[in-house]
């Protein structure tokens, strides 16, 4: 019984492998618009795609990042800038994006711009905190999705959204997990209402990456800021040694937890755009694949264990 138990796995894995390395055809002639372009996994997406042909529309925050981006490219990868903040913004950009396409619509949207600070616990941030980070990376996304997605039906293509593997489990505070957790359900309810139109939704959940989002003195200097702006009695809860020792979890977690292989990202990336069969959900990386995800299925009480071993005690804690 085993036997033919390990046999039906090994299948398995071996029709998925052929069933996947399957691509779509004329991929020089698809359009893939990807916002964010400036750095990390947008831009490195970018120059990946453009390098095997495909016709890139690169979305960059800063006139900048697109220069750079287009010294580094082919004449067939073009750039707009683009805050998905700003519904004037993304409308300028849909309509861009249909004078580039023409007749033949678009083929993948890549939703990928994001941010993360400020990332602290809830109680030393405000409503702003949180309104800003879930604008970029949930309500811009919306934005731009629903501004693109008759160009997206017209070629029967892709939407690609950069969710995060704290879309799957919350690990810290601040407007970020919400926003990746937003991120996956919106992602799940257009995947089953697209489906019959042709147009096929995949998810990116990628673990800890070295990108600017995680550049070590940006997010200790931002932490730092939380702490200083939190009110008196927030901070007298939690008590100068707690700050501390935060400060030294935060520091050690962002210089060891991050892998530079970008290419682990960006690759699933490509694939949910040029494989004939996409899988809904990519998790990107060790830590998503072999901790974040195994962890997210234990009982609840298990997983807040796992989660806050190491952290500190605030002053007043029980
Ligand atoms: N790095 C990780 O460990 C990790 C893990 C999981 C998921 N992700 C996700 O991956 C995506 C890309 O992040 P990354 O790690 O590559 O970091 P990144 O290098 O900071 O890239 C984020 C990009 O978004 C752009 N951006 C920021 N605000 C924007 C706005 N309002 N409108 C348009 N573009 C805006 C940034 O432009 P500027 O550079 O000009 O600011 C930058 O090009 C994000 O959605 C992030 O949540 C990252």
């Amino acid at each position: 019984m085993w036997f033919y138990l390990a046999l039906a796995i090994l299948l398995y894995f071996v029709i998925r492998y052929y069933r996947e390395r399957q691509e779509v055809e004329n991929l020089t002639e698809k359009y893939v618009f990807i916002t964010g372009c400036d750095s990390g996994f947008g831009n490195q997406l970018a120059k990946q795609l453009d390098a095997r042909g495909l016709r890139v529309l690169a979305a960059c925050l800063t006139q900048k990042g697109a220069e750079q981006l287009e010294k580094l490219t082919s004449d067939r990868l073009k750039t707009t800038l683009l805050d998905v903040t700003s519904t004037e913004s993304v409308a300028a950009a849909t309509e861009w994006v249909k004078t580039c396409v023409g007749n033949k619509g678009l083929w993948g949207l890549v939703n990928n711009a994001g941010i993360v600070h400020p990332v602290s616990p809830s109680e030393w941030l405000t409503k702003e905190d949180y309104v800003n980070v879930l604008n970029v990376n949930l309500i811009g996304l919306i934005d731009v999705t629903l501004h693109m997605l008759p160009l997206v039906k017209k070629a029967r293509g892709r939407v690609v959204n950069m969710s995060s593997i704290m879309g799957r489990l919350s690990t810290f505070g601040g407007g970020y997990c919400p926003s990746k957790y937003g991120v996956e359900s919106f992602s799940d309810s257009i995947r089953r209402e697209i489906h019959p139109f042709g147009v096929k939704v995949a998810i990116i959940e990628p673990g800890y990456f070295r990108t600017s989002m995680t550049n070590i003195q940006n997010n200790l200097e931002s932490l730092e800021q939380q702490w200083i702006k939190a009110p008196e009695e927030v901070r007298e809860s939690y008590g100068q040694p707690y700050f501390d020792k935060l400060y030294k979890l935060f520091k050690g977690t962002l210089t060891t937890c991050c892998c530079t292989d970008l290419y682990m990202v960006t690759d699933c990336m490509e694939h949910a755009l040029i494989s004939k069969h996409p899988r809904t959900r990519y998790s990107a990386g060790w830590d998503s694949q072999f901790f974040f995800i195994p962890l997210s299925y234990l009982p609840t009480s298990m997983m807040d264990f796992v989660l806050t071993r190491t952290w500190p005690k605030p002053a007043q804690a029980l």
